[in-house]
C-alpha cells in the first residue's frame, strides 16, 4: 500500500515519489522531448532492458509523438584475454546508421553502462544520441556527457520500484522506494 515500508528480498525500503509524483515527471519529461523534437526528424526510442520497461510504456504514451521504440539489451563480458572486453547490442532489428535515436534508461548511476552504450551507438552511425533516463544519482555520476532529459535526481541511495529491481524483485511497485538507512 502507498506510504508504507517496503521488504523486497530481505532489504527494507521507504517510499520516496509516489505514483502521482512520478506520473508528473514523465509528463514533463514528455513535454521536453516534444519541444526539442518539434518540426525536426523524429528519433528511434532505445528502450534498456530490462529496467527501463515502466518508464518507457508511461513516455510512450506520454509523448504523443510517431515514434519507433526497439527494445535492446546491453551485454557487456569479457572476452579472450587477447580481445579484453567485449559488449554488444542485443536486439536491435534495424541499422541506425544516420538516424536519430533516444535512449530511454531507468536509471544513471556512476554512469558507466550508459558512456559504452553511447561509444556503441556512435560505433554504428547513429546521427544523434540523446538520453532520457528516469532517475540519475548525480553524487554517483562519473560520466563526461550529458544525460539530457530527466526525470528526477536522486540522492546517492539504492532505490527498487518503478521498474527497479533488487535482486531481480520489486520491478512492480508502481511507486519509488528507497532503501531504509
Ligand atoms: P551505472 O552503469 O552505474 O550507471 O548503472 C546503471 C544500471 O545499474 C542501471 O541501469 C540499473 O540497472 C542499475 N542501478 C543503478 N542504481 C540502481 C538502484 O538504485 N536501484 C536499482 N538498480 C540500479
Amino acid at each position: 500500500m502507498e506510504g508504507e515500508t517496503v521488504e523486497v528480498a530481505g532489504l527494507k525500503f521507504t517510499p520516496y515519489l509516489s505514483q502521482s509524483q512520478i506520473a508528473s515527471r514523465v509528463g514533463r519529461v514528455a513535454a521536453e522531448i516534444r519541444s526539442y523534437y518539434a518540426g525536426q526528424e523524429l528519433p528511434i526510442l532505445l528502450c534498456m532492458l530490462n529496467g527501463a520497461f515502466v518508464f518507457a510504456a508511461d513516455l510512450l504514451r506520454a509523448l504523443q509523438m510517431e515514434v519507433e521504440i526497439e527494445f535492446i539489451r546491453y551485454s557487456s563480458y569479457q572476452g579472450t584475454a587477447s580481445c579484453g572486453e567485449v559488449s554488444e547490442i542485443l536486439g536491435l532489428r534495424q541499422p541506425l546508421r544516420g538516424k536519430r535515436v533516444l535512449v530511454v534508461e531507468d536509471i544513471v548511476d556512476s554512469g558507466l553502462t550508459m558512456a559504452r552504450l553511447m561509444q556503441e551507438l556512435e560505433r554504428q552511425g547513429a546521427k544523434e544520441v540523446r538520453i532520457a533516463a528516469m532517475f540519475t544519482k548525480p553524487e554517483a555520476f562519473r560520466g563526461n556527457y550529458t544525460v539530457h532529459h530527466v526525470g528526477e535526481e536522486l540522492p546517492n541511495r539504492f532505490v527498487v520500484g518503478y521498474g527497479l529491481d533488487y535482486n531481480g524483485l520489486g520491478r512492480g511497485l508502481p511507486e519509488l522506494y528507497i532503501r531504509t538507512e
